[in-house]
């Protein structure tokens, strides 16, 4: 057995639902990796219930199932803004809204995350970002206004793959712009971060 099967096998089991967005993904649609998943789903889901957030906003919905984590968390009268820019994926993440208990608590926007954002006049107390990586800073100072003080922000992905460590090559926007993000965040005053080493990287950002 390996330390993640190890992991997974200790810690809670992934509701049945959310297994079925898993097989669906992966049988349906290339790059279901882009998928938060099991252990990073039970970690998204314990975080909100532990924040208690009634107002919440995911950038990058690709299937559902990070919202849907999320959404688990949510008390009768909260909601889940999640912005996808794919409009070829909104039937099947309205299928899998649908076929989940917390779903009706989710609000899918079909656009790009910087516009929506924008006409969403609301006060967040969680914002999970997870969308173009090329765009992280720009998210970061377009949702901060829009946080609460205390508030947090998850950003996914910011280890990618390990590659935040080397020389990136000068074409690879990606990388570029998630050490760009990581080295503005960690000198930001207005916030307290911490990267954890789970997956691919997940920064927790609380707005002081
Ligand atoms: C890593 S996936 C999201 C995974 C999902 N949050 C989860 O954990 O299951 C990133 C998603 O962001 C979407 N995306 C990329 N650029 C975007 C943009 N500018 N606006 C909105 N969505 C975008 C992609 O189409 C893709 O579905």
């Amino acid at each position: 057995m390996n330390l993640e099967d190890y992991i997974l096998e200790h810690s809670e089991t992934e509701p049945e639902y959310l297994a079925k967005v898993n097989r669906k993904t992966h049988v349906k649609l290339i790059n279901p990796r882009m998928l938060s998943g099991h252990l990073q789903g039970r970690v998204l889901s314990l975080l909100c219930h532990m924040v208690q957030p009634r107002r919440m906003l995911e950038l990058g919905t690709f299937t559902g199932y990070s919202a849907l984590c999320m959404a688990e968390a949510l008390p009768e009268d909260g909601v889940l803004h999640t912005i996808e820019c794919d409009d070829e994926l909104e039937d099947f993440i309205r299928e899998n809204f649908a076929g989940s208990e917390v779903g009706a608590k989710i609000k899918l926007h079909i656009g790009d995350a910087l516009k929506v954002m924008e006409q969403l006049d609301e006060v967040f107390d969680l914002v999970f970002i997870d969308a173009d990586k090329r765009e992280y800073l720009a998210y970061y100072e377009a949702v901060l206004p829009k946080l609460r003080p205390g508030g947090f922000i998850l950003a996914d992905n910011t280890l990618w793959a390990g590659k935040v460590l080397e020389k990136p090559h000068e074409n690879d926007k990606q990388t570029i712009e998630i050490m760009h993000f990581n080295d503005f965040v960690a000198k930001d005053k207005r916030v307290e971060k911490v990267i954890l080493p789970l997956r691919d990287g997940l920064t927790i950002i609380r707005k002081k």
